[in-house]
């Protein structure tokens, strides 16, 4: 049959549940340029399948393309032209693949000036790459060998919000004042997994999720999170925290709802606010809990029924501290809401 009755066979087939946006001739161009490789499904058009392919570069992209899967192959580089013609790029998925910061030609990424979603997460990178295009809303990079933030590679990124640097290897003179200067709306960042001994600096004001897992954190400056006033979830299991590195009142701040300090080296509950939901606490060094400390409102504010004064407390974790049972009674009275404590 001859490729043009083929693709009249196909479209007759499909032509029911293409979606409008598709015109006639950005179909034809796009099925015609489909690469051997890869896989470019006919009722989902503009999305081109190569992940798991064994490919050592990147095929010739169709033109009117906006998903791109390629991950998961044995790519090592991202020459300066192979994206010249996939102007429409709107997510490209890279990870799983051997690219160094060598490896990407120069403009390559930045020209994609409709991307918003890049992930080359599980590569060989040792700098965050740049440039970037303004576009971006998400990039994941976790688990390259990211040691480098050039200054200035997030300026002008105002719409990025999620950024994934976990498992590379940042130290504290690779997270300065001015790292994160231009990221002016980001929502989420996983820093967990480096090699950061102190809380990382020139976090945007936006900041509403912070992961700093796997670290070696051993303390926290008190006004730390004066800059942060949008922060909900924080999450600092596995680091070095003693109670001598973490000012009583660090955490009573009134955005938090989900507070995870497991596996560190406190000794004593820190004090949190009334509207803390969950509170991880397990695998540290505390023997005791008194109620009456830890309760964010005072005695006489607790009523025999809970209203919207009541502390938010749902979920409390305190097992690996040998903290003995029963829960004291003080902790129950003030966190009327609490639905699973583990002790
Ligand atoms: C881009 O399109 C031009 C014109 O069709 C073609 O010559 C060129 O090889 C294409 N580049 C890539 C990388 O596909
Ligand atoms: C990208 O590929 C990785 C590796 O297979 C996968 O884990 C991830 O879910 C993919 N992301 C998206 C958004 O497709
Ligand atoms: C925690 O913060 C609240 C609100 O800012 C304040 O009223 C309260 O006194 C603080 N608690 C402690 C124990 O410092
Ligand atoms: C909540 O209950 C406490 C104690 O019963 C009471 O002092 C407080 O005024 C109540 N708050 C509201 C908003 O009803």
């Amino acid at each position: 049959m001859a490729l043009a009755q083929k693709l009249l066979l196909v479209l007759c087939q499909v032509g029911l549940v293409l979606s409008q946006d598709v015109p006639y001739e950005e179909l034809l161009a796009q099925i015609q340029a489909c690469p051997k490789e890869c896989t470019c499904p006919q009722n989902f058009p503009r999305a081109v399948y190569c992940d798991n392919k064994g490919l050592t570069s990147i095929p010739r992209i169709p033109p009117f393309t906006r998903y791109l899967y390629l991950q998961n192959n044995m790519i090592e580089s991202l020459p300066a032209n192979v994206l010249e013609n996939a102007t429409q790029l709107h997510w490209v998925n890279l990870s799983g693949n051997k690219i160094k910061n060598e490896g990407i030609g120069e403009g390559v990424l930045g020209a994609l000036t409709r991307l918003v979603h890049l992930y080359m997460d599980d590569n060989l990178l040792s700098s965050v790459p740049s440039p970037l295009p303004a576009s971006l809303e998400h990039l994941r990079l976790s688990r390259n060998r990211i040691s480098k933030i050039p200054t200035g590679v997030f300026a002008g990124l105002d719409k990025l919000n999620l950024l994934d640097l976990q498992g590379n290897k940042l130290m504290d003179d690779s997270v300065t004042e001015v790292s994160l200067k231009g990221l002016n709306n980001l929502v989420q960042i996983n820093l967990a997994k480096n090699q950061l001994s102190r809380m990382p600096l020139g976090l945007p004001p936006t900041t509403t999720q912070l992961f700093l897992d796997g670290n070696n954190i051993e303390k926290i400056p008190a006004d730390y999170f004066k800059g942060l006033p949008k922060v909900a979830f924080l999450r600092l299991n596995h680091n070095k925290l003693g109670s001598s590195g973490v000012p009583n009142d660090v955490f009573n701040i009134s955005s938090i709802l989900d507070l995870q300090l497991s596996h560190n080296q406190l000794t004593e509950v820190p004090i949190i606010p009334s509207g803390l939901e969950h509170l991880h606490l397990d695998h540290n060094k505390i023997t005791s809990v008194n109620g009456a400390n830890i309760c964010p409102v005072s005695a006489d504010s607790l009523g025999d029924s809970v209203n919207e004064s009541s502390p938010r407390l749902r979920y409390l974790r305190l097992d690996g501290n040998g903290i003995n049972p029963p829960i004291p009674r003080d902790v129950l009275v003030c966190f009327g809401l609490l639905r699973s404590i583990v002790i």
